[in-house]
């Protein structure tokens, strides 16, 4: 049964009790209630001023503010853009290198570039440069192409793809097998000489490698042949893994097996001033050369 007592301050008690908790019928706060009130007049206000009420057909009350989000997004757009401008003029008339060596305007590339590394280079080379399976890293000095401001500027807008011919079937098992004791030693600074005369060309396979690799075995910017003395591997430094480069070649259209590697080209993607402040992005990465 309902009672009343003077604990409960003149409130109904419910008769409901859970471990020694009561529940009585109190009115919520007033402020609460004045406020429970008031918003039917705060509904109707919103209705008002802002676009609310769907129309048959997909239009909609507009509002007498005559607000949309897409306005109020073009308006913080044209904000940005205006504060942009100046930069922007500044930038499409310098090189490069020009933004390079002055300090405000190279910050300004990496910032306002961020975003479009973000959607496209980043699937490839990761968010920071830091590559990814297959795919360069970005954020060493370590590079095939070169890491010159103009270098990287090259790479972007054209795009590349290393060529290394598929030597499959081209050597003796012996010639083989010292080429790969060549290519592991090399790795850590010691020549295994008859693996050498195999590199060389100086053994029946007459093999060609220095002519990309060059004579000491460290690449060539110029192709993107790789340096093989430095134990960083655009694939796979394992035995297998080089054998498998070697054997299949890179890029190689007539073998099936042979390892990819296309950077696209930008050139009619993006435009000068984007491909500008990615090559400064990928510069300030912290691997670029001063040229
Ligand atoms: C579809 C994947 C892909 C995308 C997207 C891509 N790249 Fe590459 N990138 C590559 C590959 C693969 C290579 C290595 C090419 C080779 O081995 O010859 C490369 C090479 C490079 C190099 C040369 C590295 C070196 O060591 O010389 C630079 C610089 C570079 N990319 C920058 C960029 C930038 C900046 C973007 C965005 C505009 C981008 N890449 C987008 C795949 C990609
Ligand atoms: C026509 C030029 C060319 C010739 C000839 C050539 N290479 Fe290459 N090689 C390349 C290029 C370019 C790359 C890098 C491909 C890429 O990453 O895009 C490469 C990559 C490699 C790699 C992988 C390196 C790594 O970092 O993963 C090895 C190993 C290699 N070459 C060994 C050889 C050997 C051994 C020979 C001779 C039997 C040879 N190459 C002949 C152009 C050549």
């Amino acid at each position: 049964m309902a009672d009343k007592d003077k604990n409960n301050q003149g409130a109904e008690d419910t008769g409901h009790e859970w471990d020694g908790i009561r529940e009585l019928k109190n009115d919520p706060p007033r402020w609460w209630m004045i406020l429970f009130k008031l918003t039917p007049v705060w509904i109707a206000g919103y209705f008002l001023l802002y676009p609310s009420i769907p129309f048959v057909g997909g239009s909609n009350s507009k509002g007498l503010l005559g607000w949309t989000s897409l306005g109020e997004y073009n308006k913080g757009r044209q904000e940005i853009d205006s504060i942009r401008a100046p930069f922007e003029k500044k930038i499409a008339a310098m090189t490069a290198k020009e933004i390079l060596n002055d300090p405000e305007m190279a910050n300004y590339a990496v910032a306002s570039i961020k975003q479009t590394f973000g959607d496209i280079c980043a699937k490839c080379h990761g968010s920071g440069g830091q590559g990814g399976h297959n795919f360069p890293i970005l954020a060493d000095d370590d590079w095939l192409y070169g890491g010159t401001i103009e270098k990287i500027q090259e790479t972007v807008t054209e795009g590349r793809g290393g060529i290394m011919p598929s030597f499959k079937g081209r050597f003796t098992p012996e010639e083989q097998k010292d080429l790969m004791q060549f290519l592991d030693d090399a790795q850590h600074g010691k020549t295994f000489e008859p693996g050498r005369k195999v590199f060389m060309g100086e053994t029946k396979a007459a093999a060609e490698c220095p002519t990309c690799h060059g004579e000491n075995a460290k690449g060539n910017y110029d192709v993107g042949s790789a340096n093989l003395t430095d134990a960083i591997c655009r694939f796979d430094c394992t035995r297998e893994g080089l054998e498998h480069t070697l054997l299949h070649g890179v890029n190689d259209d007539g073998d099936p097996m042979t390892r990819k590697a296309t950077m696209p080209a930008w050139r009619s993607k993006l435009t000068d001033v984007q491909i500008k402040k990615l090559a400064v992005r990928v510069f300030l990465f912290g691997g670029g050369q001063k040229g």
